[in-house]
């Protein structure tokens, strides 16, 4: 091939996503997924949302979200607003998490765009999402997606993984969490071409509906850890939770989003 078209460089640059191209910044885009916790149901656990967002998860032009319609956006709560479908939403981890990177003051995480890729669908087992499944292949879809409209400015930082209460109500499928775990974290590393993609597991600290399999759950979550290069828990065990006794609060998922980028940025 000979030369570039003169006007080629002009409309690549146009091409770029809002927030990158300005600054020359890199995208660090993360794929946040599980159930509802992680979606968020902070402030919405009495069948609305109170629309409360602190300033731990306030909009900023630093922050985007890979909207419904696969295009970037600057980031507002509720950030799963249309990808966890029939539920009410509230506050999740992803914004207080992308603040406190940007707030760390820790190169190069500091320095880039924060592009979340929310994925999570409150109520969903772990089996819900293993290979082939319509949540896995929609989280598989869009991280490509997040990355090939970064236009080589992207990096894949991490998948942030809030799910397992479901499977804490089902003997079989706390037996199974460990194993299913390993294969989810493997499968999509292989299908992101990241062998070595770093994921953060929360571990539960309860189980949905009184589910009697939490230890067990929590014991795969920890063994997964331990077995597989890459993977760490942080651990939800202790935080406060919400007058419906099933979800985090906002408060909670202020100090989880938090906790989620002390452990992203030990990594760096
Ligand atoms: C979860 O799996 C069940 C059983 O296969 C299925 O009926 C349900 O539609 C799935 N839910 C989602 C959100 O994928
Ligand atoms: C949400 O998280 C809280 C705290 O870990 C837990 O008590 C609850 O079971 C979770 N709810 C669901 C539906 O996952």
């Amino acid at each position: 091939m000979a030369m570039l078209h003169p006007v080629l460089p002009f409309l690549l640059l146009l091409l770029l996503p809002a927030g990158t191209a300005a600054a020359g910044r890199r995208t660090l885009v993360f794929i946040l997924a599980g159930q509802s916790n992680m979606s968020g149901r902070g402030g919405a656990t009495s069948g609305t949302w109170d629309g409360v967002v602190p300033p731990e998860c306030a909009p900023s032009p630093r922050i985007l979200r890979l909207s419904p319609s696969l295009r970037w956006e600057e980031a507002r709560e509720p950030l799963h607003a249309d990808i966890d479908v029939g539920n009410v939403l509230g506050v999740g981890p992803g914004m207080p998490f992308a603040h406190a990177v940007l707030a760390s003051g820790k190169p190069p995480a500091a320095a880039a765009t924060m592009g979340l890729v929310p994925c999570a669908q409150g109520g969903t087992p772990l089996a819900n999402w293993t290979r082939g499944t319509e949540l896995y292949d929609r989280m598989v879809m869009r991280a490509r997606t997040a990355m090939a409209s970064c236009k080589g400015s992207g990096d894949l930082a991490a998948m942030l993984w809030y799910q397992g209460e479901t499977d804490a109500m089902s003997h079989d499928d706390a037996e199974l969490y460990q194993g299913r775990m390993e294969a989810l974290v493997r499968d999509v590393r292989r299908d992101l071409g990241r062998p070595d993609l770093l994921v953060i597991q929360v571990g539960i600290a309860t189980a949905q509906y009184g589910g009697k399999f939490l230890g067990r759950v929590r014991e795969a979550q920890k063994a997964v850890t331990l077995a597989v290069p890459n993977v760490k828990f942080v651990d939800a065990m202790g935080l406060p939770i919400a007058s419906d006794y099933t979800h985090l609060t906002t408060e909670a998922q202020v100090q989880l989003g938090e906790m989620l980028a002390k452990s992203y940025l030990e990594t760096l």
